[in-house]
């Protein structure tokens, strides 16, 4: 009977003596918790796309690409604003960003960015990439949720080949984005991705 208790008693020591040397700057979201903010960010990256994509094709259709860009530049990140609420974050970011200010990715959007890309080119279904990771950097410890954007037809008038894009658009997109990079994409690659990201408490 001793014994065993005294067993115990050990293994309870081991138990907490390899608690108290686990490095803190491990980052350490539960299961539940990451499994819900994938969940709810799968949900907000989609309705967030689903609009911008709705008011995009409307523009065309009745204004042409050039009207587009100019609603594109308001209403992108009008939206990117009205998704982040309760702690979160949400924008779109790129490895090759349009608009310099809010699509230069971080360095941990840029690493997912490239692991969508490396995905991308070993065939994965484009539409269906998403990455959430968990991390602690000087600011603080962080949920970070990627949905990869790829480039469809429609999108090629704005960020198509140089060549393909009529002069008007091009003239335009110069002369509101000087420092342009997103243009020259095919479709099925990948444009960029909706990033969401909330600090974890
Ligand atoms: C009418 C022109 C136009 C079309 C068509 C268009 N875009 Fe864009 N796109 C823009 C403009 C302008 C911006 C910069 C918006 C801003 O200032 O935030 C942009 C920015 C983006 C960004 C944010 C990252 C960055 O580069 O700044 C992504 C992602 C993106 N577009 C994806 C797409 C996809 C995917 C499609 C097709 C479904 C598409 N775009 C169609 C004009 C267009």
């Amino acid at each position: 009977m001793r014994n065993t208790t005294i067993k115990i008693m050990l293994a309870v020591a081991g138990i907490s003596s390899l608690i108290a040397i686990t490095p803190i700057s491990v980052v350490q979201a539960s299961d539940d918790l990451h499994t819900k903010f994938t969940e709810e960010s799968r949900k907000t990256a989609q309705e967030f796309m689903q609009q911008l994509a709705g008011t995009l094709k409307q523009q065309l259709d009745s204004n042409g690409t050039e009207s587009a860009i100019k609603v594109c530049k308001e209403i992108a990140p009008a939206l990117a604003l009205k998704y982040s609420v309760d702690g979160k974050t949400v924008k779109r970011v790129s490895l090759k960003p349009r608009n310099q200010l809010q699509g230069t990715p971080g360095p941990e959007e840029t690493a997912m960015l490239v692991e969508f890309d490396e995905k991308q080119r070993n065939d994965a279904d484009t539409k269906s990439l998403e990455i959430t990771k968990a991390y602690k950097d000087a600011e603080g410890a962080w949920l970070h949720y990627m949905k990869a954007i790829p480039t469809q037809q429609v999108c090629l008038q704005c960020h198509g080949k140089p060549d393909n894009i009529a002069d008007n658009v091009r003239a335009l997109l110069a002369k509101e984005y000087p420092a342009d990079r997103a243009t020259g994409y095919s479709t099925g690659e990948i444009r960029g991705a909706v990033s969401i990201r909330r600090a974890i408490r």
